[in-house]
């Protein structure tokens, strides 16, 4: 397989990192980072592999602008865009009439709007045939919505509502834009309980990411199409 160029927002932990490492091998990998350090431990601890970094926070347009520019020293197009970097406010339980606005609107900024702000800062790179895949979740699928955790359901929901947005839009250049849930990971955000370690949930993603036929306009997880 011919090696592509990747771009991967959030990859110092969780599942961004360990899809840093199993692309890293392979291909040509930039990983977003908020704290320059967590970026020089990442690479270091993964060791050898065709991976580097750039200084990104996804609510900041300018931090952003700045991150591709240097990203553009690394690599001059983007086949594969990973828009996972994303926050969870443990709300579980909090009703949606008790949400404050500020959860609301701080999940929204990072959730929604960082892939939207990162997509248009990208995309002018992304030549036709490349790649969108955006990090959702199952607790923005219509489909199974229950309640609690408002600021993060309507974050995913409306991101699953701009992948569809974007595959329609995109598709006049070739892009493909796909919206996944990665099942629930052992991660900082998804807890010690969760049912898949980083590992069995990034092999999987890897999988669809590279897939000969990949689909657009889609939810999936583990290469399922899902409801919306
Ligand atoms: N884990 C699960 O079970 C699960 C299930 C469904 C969906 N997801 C989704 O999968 C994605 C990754 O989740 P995870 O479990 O790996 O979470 P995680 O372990 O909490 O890691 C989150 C990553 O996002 C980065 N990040 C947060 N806010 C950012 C910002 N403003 N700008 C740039 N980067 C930012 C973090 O950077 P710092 O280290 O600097 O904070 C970190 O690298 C998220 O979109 C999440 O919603 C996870």
């Amino acid at each position: 397989m011919k090696s592509k160029n990747i771009f991967i927002t959030g990859g110092n932990r969780g599942i961004g990192r360990g899809l840093v490492e199993l692309l890293s091998a392979d291909h040509n990998v930039v990983f977003s980072v908020r704290d320059k350090q967590k970026g020089e431990e990442t690479i270091q601890n993964i060791g050898g592999v065709q991976a580097s970094y750039v200084v990104m926070d996804v609510n900041e347009n300018e931090s952003i602008n700045i991150a591709v520019k240097k990203m553009k020293n690394q690599m001059d197009s983007i086949d594969i865009l990973f828009n996972n970097a994303g926050i969870l406010i443990p709300e579980y339980d909090v009703p949606a009439i008790e949400t404050s606005e500020d959860s609301i609107l701080e999940t929204f900024g990072i959730n929604t709007l960082g892939p939207l702000r990162v997509i248009k800062s990208i995309v002018k790179l992304m030549p036709k045939g490349s790649r969108i895949i955006n990090i959702s979740s199952g607790m923005g699928q219509l489909d199974q919505m229950e309640g609690g955790s408002l600021a993060y359901r309507l974050s995913k929901t409306a991101l699953n509502a701009l992948t569809k947005i974007l595959s329609v839009e995109l598709s006049e250049d070739e892009i493909k834009v796909n919206t996944i849930c990665p099942g629930w990971v052992q991660t900082d955000m998804g807890g010690s309980n969760a049912t898949l370690t980083v590992k069995e949930s990034t092999e999987k993603i890897v999988k669809f990411a590279l897939m000969d036929k990949f689909p657009n306009g889609r939810f999936l997880r583990h290469g399922e199409v899902l409801p919306w």
